[in-house]
Parts: C-alpha cells; sequence; structure tokens
C-alpha cells in the first residue's frame, strides 16, 4: 500500500464530488464579512494546501465548515448513521453530535441509526435500524463502544444502497476507519452509477490512526493515553526487580503511532519495535543485544512492541478477519520468550503487559471529545452542502474535505525519515538501526 508521501507524490485527485448546487440559503445565521464579531460561514472554494511550505499551493483539500448555501433544507434530509469496524473511544460522541447538529442546527427529524455495521443495511439482519433523537442520544457520550453496534466485513453495495432507497435516506454517515472507508467508497460508487441523490460522508475512526491525507483520526489520543498507563504500569514493574524487564505489546497492524506515541507521553521506554522498523532478534546489533546492554547499564529495561512489528521472525498461518486482515502472530508473546531466552544467563525478571482492547473499549478522553464534536459537526455541513464520496479529515490543524478515493488509495505509516521518529529514537536512546 502506498504512503501519505507516495500518495503526494502522486497527485491524487483531492476534488469532493456534489450532488448538485447548493442553492438552499443556511438556516444558521452566520456572518459572510469577517471581524463582526459572529462566526463566519466558509467560501466554498477556500482551500487548504497540501504542502505546509506552500510549494504547490494548487494541490489543495477543500476546508470543511458551515456553508452559506446548502444543497438540502433539513425538513427533505433523512439520515442514517452506520458505525463500522473495530471498537474505538469517541465512536458515541460522534453519533451523538451528528444528532444534535442534524436535529438543532437543521431542523432534520428522520435519523436512522444501523446496527452492527454495514450488516445492519442488508434486508435479512435480525437488528433492524433504530429512529434517533436527542433524547435517545444524550447521555451516550460518557460511554465507550458505540450503542448502534460494530461489525467487520463488506456486504454487496448493491444491496445496502436498495435499503437506502427503500428507506428513503438520502444522507448516510459512516463511522470507520481504512475497511470501513472501503465500503463507504464501494457505496459511492454504487449510488454514482444508479444516479441516486445521496450524499455519502465518512468520519475517521481508528486508534491506529492510519489513514492517509488524515493528520489525526478520533480515538487515537484516547488509545495513547490508556497505551501510556501501561507502560507506566510495566516500568514500575520493572524497577522493582533486578534485572527486571517489562515487555508491552500494544496494537497497530501496519502503523506504529500508538507505541510511539504512547512511548513519547511515558518518557519511559528504552526500546521501541513498530511494524516500520526492521529489526534483527541476535547479532550486535540485534534487540537482545539491546536489551542486554541496557540491563547491564541501568539494571531495568521497557521495551514496548506493536502487534505488527517483526513479523518476519514468526511464522503465519495465513488466516484473515472479516474485514480482509491477515491475522498476525503475536509478536508479544513471541519476544517476551525470546528475551527469556536469549538472556537466560542475565538472571532478568520479564513481566508481560497485553492492555489489548482496554485501549480501545474507553470512553473518549477530553482531547477525543471535543474533536469527536467537531468532526460531527462538519461532516453535517459538509452532507446538508451536499458533498459526498468524502470522508472529514484534519491537515495542518484545519478540518478539510478528503475524498474517499484518496484515502482509499494507501496507509498512513510513521516515516522514518521525520523528525517525530526521531523523536522517538532519542527519547528510548536505542540504536538508530536494529539489524545488522
Ligand atoms: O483497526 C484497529 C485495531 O484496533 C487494530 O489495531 C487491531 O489490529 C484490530 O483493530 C483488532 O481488532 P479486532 O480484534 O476487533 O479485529
Amino acid at each position: 500500500m502506498a504512503t501519505t508521501k507516495q500518495l503526494i507524490a502522486q497527485h491524487i485527485d483531492l476534488s469532493i464530488p456534489t450532488l448538485g448546487p447548493a442553492t438552499v440559503p443556511s438556516p444558521l445565521g452566520l456572518s459572510l464579512v469577517s471581524d463582526d464579531g459572529i462566526s463566519d460561514y466558509t467560501a466554498d472554494d477556500a482551500r487548504v494546501s497540501v504542502s505546509s511550505n506552500g510549494s504547490d499551493p494548487d494541490y489543495a483539500f477543500q476546508l470543511a465548515g458551515a456553508r452559506a448555501f446548502n444543497f438540502f433544507k433539513g425538513d427533505e434530509v433523512a439520515a442514517g448513521i452506520v458505525t463500522c469496524g473495530g471498537l474505538c473511544p469517541g465512536m458515541n460522541n460522534v453519533i451523538r453530535g451528528l444528532v444534535m447538529q442534524l436535529w438543532h442546527a437543521f431542523g432534520v427529524r428522520r435519523i436512522v441509526g444501523f446496527r452492527y455495521g454495514f450488516r445492519g443495511l442488508t434486508p435479512d439482519t435480525p437488528d433492524k435500524p433504530r429512529f434517533l433523537t436527542p433524547d435517545d442520544v444524550k447521555d451516550i457520550h460518557v460511554q465507550g463502544g458505540t450503542v448502534l453496534g460494530s461489525s467487520r466485513g463488506p456486504q454487496r453495495p448493491e444491496v445496502l444502497v436498495d435499503t437506502l432507497q427503500k428507506l428513503g435516506i438520502n444522507v448516510l454517515f459512516c463511522i470507520g476507519g481504512d475497511g470501513s472507508m472501503r465500503g463507504a467508497l464501494a457505496l459511492y460508487e454504487e449510488i454514482t452509477r444508479r444516479g441516486a441523490t445521496i450524499a455519502i460522508v465518512g468520519v475517521p475512526k481508528t486508534i491506529d490512526n492510519d489513514l492517509p491525507y488524515i493528520e489525526r483520526t478520533f480515538g487515537f489520543d484516547t488509545a495513547v493515553s490508556r497505551a501510556a498507563d501501561a507502560i507506566k504500569a510495566a516500568h514500575v514493574e520493572a524497577v522493582g526487580a533486578p534485572n527486571g524487564i517489562g515487555v508491552v505489546r500494544l496494537m497497530g497492524r501496519h502503523s506504529g503511532f500508538i507505541a510511539a506515541s504512547a512511548t513519547l507521553a511515558s518518557g519511559e521506554v528504552n526500546l521501541l519495535l513498530v511494524p516500520e522498523l526492521p529489526f534483527d532478534l541476535e547479532g550486535e546489533r540485534g534487540v537482545l543485544s539491546v536489551i542486554r546492554q541496557r540491563i547491564q547499564r541501568r539494571g531495568h529495561c521497557v521495551v514496548v512492541v506493536a502487534e505488527g512489528a517483526g513479523q518476519r521472525h514468526l511464522e503465519q498461518s495465513g488466516e484473515r478477519d472479516a474485514s480482509g486482515n491477515v491475522k498476525l502472530s503475536d509478536i508479544g508473546v513471541f519476544l517476551s520468550r525470546a528475551i527469556k531466552q536469549g538472556l537466560r544467563e542475565d538472571h532478568i525478571s520479564l513481566k508481560y503487559i497485553d492492555p489489548s482492547y482496554i485501549v480501545r473499549a474507553a470512553p473518549a478522553n477530553a482531547g477525543d471529545a471535543i474533536f469527536c464534536g467537531q468532526l460531527a459537526e462538519e461532516a453535517v455541513h459538509a452532507a446538508m452542502a451536499g458533498k459526498t464520496g468524502m470522508v472529514m479529515g484534519l491537515w495542518l490543524n484545519r478540518f478539510t474535505h478528503v475524498p474517499l478515493r484518496a484515502v482509499c488509495a494507501g496507509t498512513k505509516r510513521i516515516d522514518l525519515d521525520s523528525s517525530f521518529w526521531r523523536n522517538t529514537i532519542e527519547a528510548t536512546g536505542q540504536p538508530r538501526k536494529l539489524t545488522a
């Protein structure tokens, strides 16, 4: 899969499709002039350049925000909401934010929540869609998970669009990560093929923070703080025993953002292994030697390993999950065994922590709660303006519209040449290369 850098070099089209001309005056009463003490509408041609140094000003994202003219009137809208993929902190905040904004800002009164992901849009689902009102969602943001339920796995887009058309849904908000955005793209393409007037707007959910062209996905910040707590515990255990070693395994299939960010947050990690960084076990530069040297020098060592790291050292089952992701072998267990075996003469005491689903079943922290509310609000503005085939993004700290096609064209991974990676190396003090 292409990385963000490669996608940017390819100049993937960033234009946002629309359902038609926006001619309906906004009911919001915002301002068209600056400095009058009233929030402004966002011009439809406002852009933020992809390159932070302005080297290519024409390659730019459409800015999100309230438009002075919309495509839909509130009373014409029947909105659907679906949450897909693995759980993630903030899903309920986004559902609540969408319902509140649709209802209160635009007077939308027909809002349905589909149950358990895209399968809730199939005709034979045992779990029928439910109507959502502000009263139904007012308290849900304090709970983890999603009140709608979620599931993995694609469904036939024709079947799903049949359901949308049968129910008269003309706006669908898809809350999900990479697999769900591929599903949303398939829906958008089927809708386009039929010439139907249905907006598909994604809200980027994943603790892995691995969607290209999007600086931050919701849930990531909360997952990082939970992961940092696990690292702190591993550190306490490691310093509490002679030659103590704490090994923490964290989620992150292709990208090590949670592991790297939690490493920075905790300040206690001595060796960080992420999928982007190849490493040897044995040899002078291998991780066993790095850990031994650290133990000899400081008497304890904290190792953090992301789930997708070092897979070449493990046997692969070749199995896939319902989303089509290859099921990974457990690097945490493998590494702990390898350390115990490799350092058996060093009298170590190793404690292994896998916080697993604890990092993602949590309710959103304050930072994510704010972010989820903003994403939801901007997603409603986008849908009301008739934008479609898009997902909400954040770029240079501005909310943006990103075409689903661009987001589905690659994956975001840690750039080992970046200052972010340098920060993590400096925080851990580990060698820059872990291979011969
Ligand atoms: O995609 C998010 C994620 O949390 C990954 O980091 C992890 O590999 C995966 O979900 C595990 O989810 P599940 O066990 O639900 O398939």
